[in-house]
């Protein structure tokens, strides 16, 4: 079974792009919606809340885990993949989404006919998510190790934005409503005077508003979404190791737990993604 965690709902994008990409597997999604958001929460506590909930799904049988949420892969993957993982569950991975939507902004840049070796990239996200720099520092990596055979002297000015408003919003059901155009205008202006050239969306709803999203940054700007990127980046991964792509049974159940109120997950689904879901089970993590 493949596990897709989120602080909540947000991880259903990341979920939809799954089943499309890849609907023969059986998926397990888990939202901790009783302690969302995990955005404005500090490190500790994400990393405890993100923990407890790999524990849940690997003892629900799951072998690979995929934290579908953005503030999660940036301030717990790291430590769960290091320290946590290997001490008790060596045989499962956990993977995130930071580096997919790294990757596939590398892709884009060695796409596109290159004029100039300089490249501004936006990313907008959490709190926590912008603060970490994990961006930062993923493309750092890979410009450092020439991984991914990035282009020869590539030069990247990344400009993080913090959106802390977005997510309320999205969840009143409100990405349409002229409020969020505003507050969304307001949050993208550093990024538009920055002239970026590419656009991450570093957290799991922000699809939701790519729309509104493409008509403020203009055709020019190439918007990568982390869901999109890491549904494609799941099928690579599990051609490349069978050994764990053997183990995942394929049955095309889905199964969804929530933290908080079934009901409530199910309307919040619905409404920000139209999804209908059969049967939804609460749980409490610890
Ligand atoms: N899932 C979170 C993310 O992708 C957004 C919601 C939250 O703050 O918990 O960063």
């Amino acid at each position: 079974m493949i596990g897709v965690f989120d602080s909540g709902i947000g991880g259903l994008t990341v979920f939809k792009e799954f089943i499309t990409e890849l609907p023969r597997y059986d998926y397990m999604y888990l939202g901790d919606n009783a302690r969302a958001p995990y955005g404005n929460k500090s490190q500790t506590t994400i990393y405890n809340y993100t923990r407890a909930a790999v524990d849940f799904l690997c003892k629900q049988g799951c072998e690979l885990i995929i934290l579908a949420c953005n503030t999660a892969s940036a301030k717990a993957l790291p430590k769960i993949q290091q320290e946590w993982l290997p001490n008790h569950y060596p045989n499962r991975r956990v993977l995130g989404v930071v580096i997919p939507a790294v990757e596939a902004t590398i892709e884009q840049i060695r796409q596109a006919s290159i004029k100039d070796n300089k490249k501004r990239i936006g990313i907008i996200g959490t709190q926590a998510t912008i603060d970490s720099q994990v961006y930062e520092d993923e493309f750092a990596k890979r410009l450092k190790n020439n991984i991914n055979n990035q282009i020869n002297n590539l030069s990247l000015q990344i400009c993080g934005q913090k959106c802390g408003l977005l997510v309320p919003l999205i969840e009143e059901g409100w990405s349409k409503k002229p409020i969020t155009k505003i507050v969304l205008k307001k949050y993208l202006r550093p990024l538009k005077q920055k002239k970026v050239q590419y656009l991450i969306l570093g957290c799991t709803h922000y699809p939701v508003l790519l729309k509104e999203i493409e008509k403020i940054m203009g055709k020019n700007v190439k918007i990568i979404s982390s869901a999109e990127a890491t549904g494609k980046k799941l099928i690579d991964y599990l051609k490349r190791h069978a050994e764990i792509e053997v183990k995942i049974r394929k049955n095309r159940q889905r199964i969804f737990y929530t933290t908080d109120e079934p009901q409530h997950f199910q309307t919040l689904g619905k409404k920000l993604l139209g999804m209908s879901f059969g049967q939804v089970k609460k749980i409490e993590l610890l």
